[in-house]
């Protein structure tokens, strides 16, 4: 039997994660947070010293990680990684480790191996190309980037970090057009995604559309 998997692609703080998790848990599915394994990889290169463009070594260790993902923390090697793997230089490094074919290889059967019973939501960026082909969701979210900024903003702001709207703006931006513009599993939506833009919508009303797609697709 196949296991039921939502994918939900889309650019960098364009709400995927929230909407995955509330959508995970309204329908008792697991949840997968891909960008966070980019994440811990590129950290864990970072604090090891290893080259970010140093291709075999860096798949190697991502071979190596077995992060826990434990009521809403993340630890790697026992030591909780969850505030480090969201920092702005690990988010732009990140997207540099990730553009890494030999990288993404090494974090596939990682991915692969989240769906499990009784079904799962994937986010990240090729979900739905790429990791999980077969879904039976596809959904793709986007918003412009002033509107992601402003929602980043925000969350920084929450945690008392101090952060420049403009250079977020910029930041995100930069993110997305490497994101897009790699030759290795691009942002882009599948052929079969519904394509959703959230500029105007609250997090309620997204939840609800994906929902709504899922009743009808099961
Ligand atoms: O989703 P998040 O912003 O945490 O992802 C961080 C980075 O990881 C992205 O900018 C992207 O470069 C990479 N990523 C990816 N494929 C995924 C998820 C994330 O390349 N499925």
């Amino acid at each position: 039997t196949t296991i039921p998997v939502i994918t939900l692609d889309g650019p960098a703080a364009s709400g995927k994660g929230t909407i995955a998790e509330r959508v995970g848990s309204a329908l008792g599915f697991h949840y997968l947070d891909s960008g966070a394994l980019y994440r811990i990889a590129t950290l864990a290169a970072l604090d090891a010293g290893v080259a970010l463009d140093d291709e075999a070594a860096l798949a190697e260790l991502c071979r190596g990680l077995s992060p826990v993902f434990a009521e809403g923390r993340i630890l790697v090697a026992g030591e909780d990684v969850t505030e480090r793997i969201r920092s702005e230089e690990v988010s732009r490094a990140t997207s540099r480790v990730a553009a890494l074919p030999a990288v993404r290889r090494a974090l596939f059967e990682l991915q692969r191996r989240a769906a499990r019973t009784p079904g799962l939501v994937a986010d990240g960026r090729d979900m739905g190309t790429v990791v999980f082909p077969e879904a039976r969701l596809k959904v793709f979210m986007t918003a412009s980037a002033r509107v992601r900024a402003e929602r980043r903003f925000k969350q920084l702001a929450a945690r008392g970090v101090a952060a420049d709207l403009d250079e977020l703006t910029r930041d995100l931006e930069e993110r997305d057009r490497r994101d897009r513009e790699r030759a290795t599993a691009p942002l882009r939506p599948a052929d079969d995604a519904h394509v959703l833009d959230t500029s105007e919508m609250n997090v309620e009303e997204v939840v609800k559309k994906v929902l709504d797609w899922w009743s009808d697709a099961s």
